[in-house]
């Protein structure tokens, strides 16, 4: 189906709304990578020194390869989930290994690398290598279950790849990378948690959620 007027809007935001973020004047996609793992547990406001800090030590792939352990879990203190750094110094060395130092530019090698799922995966394929990955974060399943309306649990399998097929059919396949990004943001700073400015939203005649009352139940969650 044609989905240009929804990227339009989406992309038009963005031009207007985006933030100034360090990792997006790259598209190199070891520093995407790093951007991205750390940004998987840790708030924008507090990740921006880590991930300057991290890149400015371990530069490349080669460089966080021949690290020692503690040095790199070092560089992440503070930031929790320790995981994290030990699965970026192994996947370093996997790249070494496997791929002669080179990142790997398909979804496939790039998912089978230590601590990358599917989020990070089509964050890196669709930034640096412009493969057409939509990503599906928090706030982007926020926004698109208000968009299309749906109510039933997002933490639910189901629903979810309902969601992600969504999101790969809106997808603009001639530019992932702003598409991406653009959705993410506008999930971060336009539709909002809680109480949304509808108002003064691009998509304020074609959400389904406005349209029915239910913005603010949305997304709903399993009773446990
Ligand atoms: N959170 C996760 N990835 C992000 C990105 N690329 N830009 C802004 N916030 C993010």
């Amino acid at each position: 189906s044609d989905n240009s007027h929804f990227s339009n809007a989406l992309i038009n935001w963005y031009s207007n709304n985006k933030r100034d973020l360090p990792w997006r004047n790259t598209q190199d996609p070891y520093i995407i990578w790093i951007s991205e793992i750390i940004l998987q547990q840790t708030r924008v406001a507090q990740g921006v020194d880590y991930f300057l800090r991290f890149i400015q030590r371990f530069p490349d792939v080669k460089s966080l390869a021949e690290a020692r352990e503690e040095d790199v879990l070092k560089y992440w203190q503070g930031l929790g989930y320790y995981s994290r750094a030990r699965n970026l110094h192994a996947a370093a060395q996997k790249i070494m290994e496997i791929h002669g130092g080179k990142f790997p530019d398909t979804f496939e090698a790039i998912l089978a690398l230590p601590g990358i799922g599917d989020y990070t995966a089509s964050a890196i394929a669709s930034f640096s290598f412009q493969l057409p990955h939509a990503v599906l974060d928090g706030n982007v399943l926020r926004f698109l279950a208000r968009y299309f309306g749906i109510s039933s649990p997002v933490d639910n399998t189901k629903t979810r790849q309902e969601i992600k097929e969504l999101a790969d059919s809106l997808l603009d396949t001639t530019h992932p990378d702003n598409f991406n990004q653009a959705i993410m943001e506008f999930g971060a700073l336009q539709c909002v948690p809680k109480n949304p400015n509808c108002s003064e939203c691009p998509f304020e005649n074609s959400c389904l959620s406005l349209a029915n009352h239910s913005v603010n139940q949305i997304p709903r969650k399993k009773t446990k």
